[in-house]
């Protein structure tokens, strides 16, 4: 999105900061938006701006982060100010800030809420969680790692290592894109695992896992992966300590 690089507060700021604020303008500026179009990579959003109590004219700026104006509107009557945006999707989330601004033909001018559209527009449920269950021993001792990680979701996911009672065990919320580590000694008797993955939209289960992998296998010489309770601890030919 190329926007002109005016600025909101450089035009007004001289009327907002002065000592008397002659014909004070108190009410608010609602401010509200609706997706009308869904592309793959963008949205196409109507943002409506609307002042009851401000004398018409009213001149309705809409302005993005940083007080940069995107557009501007002059309506006549009562009515509210509507405006049609497209969003790509690669903007950052901070970029999809805006507010309205009413200014009166004083000069004087009202401020809406932020209007912050990241959580909306971004949401995506938990799709393909992956986990790896693996045993090392790297020196001080077997320790079981886990790592998961979904191929996509937003809002960020919330990562549990889960027993087989819906007991959390260990829990992480790493970065957008980062699988979650969890690390943990196994016990004498082994236990079942899974791995979830959860945003506020949805949520996936890892296949339960058996930890430490089974009772017979030589666990200190263990060293590798498993994803299936299945299979042996040490597959043939992995590496050992
Ligand atoms: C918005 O983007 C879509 C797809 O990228 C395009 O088809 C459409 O014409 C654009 N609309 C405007 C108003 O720029
Ligand atoms: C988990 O480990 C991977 C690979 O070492 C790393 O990129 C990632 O940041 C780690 N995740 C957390 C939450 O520390
Ligand atoms: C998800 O969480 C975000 C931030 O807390 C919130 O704005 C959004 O409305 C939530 N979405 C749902 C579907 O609950």
């Amino acid at each position: 999105m190329r926007l002109p690089g005016l600025l909101c507060l450089a035009v007004l700021a001289a009327s907002s900061f002065s000592e008397v604020q002659e014909e004070e303008i108190t009410p608010d500026v609602s401010i509200a938006y609706k997706v009308l179009e869904v592309f793959p990579k963008g949205r196409r959003v109507l943002i409506t701006c609307h002042a009851l109590q401000v004398p018409p004219p009213i001149t309705y700026s809409l302005c993005g982060t940083k007080n940069i104006k995107v557009a501007k509107k002059v309506v006549k009557t009562h009515k509210p100010a509507s405006f049609s945006l497209n969003i790509t999707l690669k903007s950052s989330p901070d970029l999809l800030t805006y507010f309205c601004r009413a200014a009166s033909t004083s000069g004087a001018h009202v401020d809406s809420a932020r209007l912050q559209m990241y959580w909306e527009l971004w949401s995506k449920p938990v799709s393909e969680l992956r986990a790896n269950f693996a045993l090392w021993d790297r020196g001080s001792g077997p320790r079981v790692e886990v790592s998961c990680q979904v191929s996509s979701g937003s809002p960020p996911i919330t990562y549990s290592l889960v027993g087989k009672d819906g007991q959390v065990h260990l829990q992480q919320r790493p970065r957008p894109g980062e699988p979650a580590n969890f690390s943990f000694l196994p016990s004498q008797t082994s236990d079942w695992f899974q791995c979830q993955a959860e945003n506020n939209i949805s949520v996936q289960h890892s296949a339960l896992t058996l930890v430490p992998p089974g009772r017979d296998q030589k666990m200190q010489d263990c060293q590798g992966l498993w994803s299936a309770p299945s299979l042996p601890c040490c597959p043939t030919g992995a590496p050992t300590i």
